[in-house]
């Protein structure tokens, strides 16, 4: 296949040089002065036909001109009489004496009286270009022209032959491949391979992701699974005492919760994933209390502005990311101390308080890693997913993350979401 680039590069760039070529011979012959070359011409003939008029009776004389004519202009000289007879010939030293069939000028020697005396002929001495000069000449051109464009077809095919074997190694999963720079660092050729190297680098940090989230959810989900299982035995067991059923049928109904919240987690990174967001008008307050309620955390915990607070996003992420934060305070910290409503400028923050013992200073900076887990974390479920989560629907909405401990103890976690009339262009809710 790029063979037959570089066939194609290697006649488009044979046929522009020789066209060019063409092209420029054609406008350089229409712009020189072809006339006044014709006109000089005759002055010349018509000035050495005169001074041989003068001598044209003389024999001596009239062959001291031609060998002078010859030797000083280096021409084939040869004299004719007025019956085409030749007179004279004379050939510049060193060249031997010939007739001059095909004259470079040619002056007609005219007597006093008008009367033609005869013909002066002159010729170059080499003037025989001839055909075969003229073909190998050609053929020196096209030869010329032949290379050049080999060489630029080459030249140019080669980095782009190179980019489609990468591309195509890639395409059939070596997500390590990556394209050479070097040759070609600030080309178009050098920004193609560029790109294609940041593509591969992305796909193969996504594909690493998933692969990621793939075995830590398969062993986030197996645990709560096996455990269900186990005690959904205890709960169908004749001999357990009825507490002990019901705290395992209790316990069950957590773990669900527990995997619930994780396939939740899940379905609403995908959905970002898979850009299936749907952006509507919405009060922030309402999707706080929606929040809250779903979370099933007393109304009074709501700090908020009276008056409504229009805000642009997805109302299922949203929620989803104020239930994680509900859900890391109540897990973490022991429970809610406040959600803080505000709007800043241009956007609105959401912020969770809580009473908790806080988060250590070193790992306040990576709690919104995909996975992170910190060291005081609730022993029970969580992949640490829900922050990086929050992370992602803040990002998606125009928004940041943050968190600190609160100098009264606990932590406050929060994120914001760009308001209404930053993010024009939006359905209704
Ligand atoms: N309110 C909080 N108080 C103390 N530590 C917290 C708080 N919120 C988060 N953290 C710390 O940050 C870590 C990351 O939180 P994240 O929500 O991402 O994961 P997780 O809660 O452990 O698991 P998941 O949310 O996936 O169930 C937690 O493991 C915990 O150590
Ligand atoms: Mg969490």
């Amino acid at each position: 296949m790029m063979s037959q680039l570089r066939r194609r590069l290697f006649v488009a760039f044979g046929a522009a040089i020789t066209v060019t070529g063409l092209v420029a011979s054609l406008v350089t012959g229409a712009l020189s002065d072809r006339g006044s070359w014709r006109a000089q011409r005759t002055r010349m003939e018509r000035f050495a036909g005169a001074r041989f008029a003068e001598v044209w009776e003389q024999p001596d004389a009239r062959a001291a001109l031609a060998s002078s004519v010859s030797g000083e202009l280096r021409l084939r000289v040869e004299l004719r009489d007025r019956d085409g007879r030749t007179l004279l010939l004379r050939a510049p030293a060193g060249t031997a004496e010939a007739g001059c069939a095909h004259p470079a000028l040619r002056s007609r020697v005219v007597g006093a009286g008008g009367a033609t005396l005869g013909e002066a002929r002159f010729c170059h001495v080499d003037a025989t270009w001839g055909a075969g000069r003229t073909a190998l000449l050609l053929l020196a051109v096209v030869a010329v022209i032949w290379k050049m464009a080999g060489g630029i077809a080459r030249r140019m095919a080669r980095p782009l032959d190179d980019l489609v074997e990468v591309v195509r190694d890639i395409g059939e999963g070596r997500l390590d491949r990556r394209a050479r720079l070097q040759t070609h660092g600030h080309s178009e050729l050098g920004l193609l391979a560029r790109v294609v190297n940041d593509m591969a680098a992305r796909i193969e940090a996504q594909v690493a992701a998933q692969k990621e989230l793939l075995a830590t959810v398969s062993h986030e989900l197996r645990s709560p699974l096996a455990r269900v299982r186990f005690l959904l035995e205890t709960a169908r067991s004749e001999e357990a005492e009825v507490g002990a059923r019901a705290s395992a049928i209790a316990e069950v109904e957590d773990e669900l919760e527990g995997i619930d919240a994780l396939v939740g987690d899940l379905l609403a990174s995908s959905r970002m994933d898979f850009q299936a967001m749907q952006r509507v008008r919405l009060d922030a307050t309402e999707v706080a209390t929606r929040a809250l309620t779903k979370e099933g955390v007393d109304l009074a915990v709501l700090d908020a502005p009276d008056e409504a607070i229009p805000i642009v996003g997805d109302a299922t992420l949203l929620t989803t990311a104020l239930v994680n934060l509900i859900g890391n305070a109540q897990r973490h910290a022991g429970g809610l101390r406040a959600l803080r409503l505000r709007r800043e400028g241009d956007t609105v923050r959401f912020e969770v308080d809580d009473p908790g013992g806080g988060i250590p200073e070193d790992e306040l900076p990576r709690i919104f890693e995909p996975f992170y887990r910190g060291s005081g974390a609730s022993r029970r479920g969580g992949a640490g997913l829900g922050l990086s989560l929050v992370r992602r629907i803040a990002s998606s909405h125009g928004g940041a993350v943050w968190a600190s401990n609160l100098p009264g103890g606990g932590a406050r976690v929060g994120f914001s979401v760009a308001c209404e009339a930053s993010a024009p262009g939006v359905a209704s809710a």
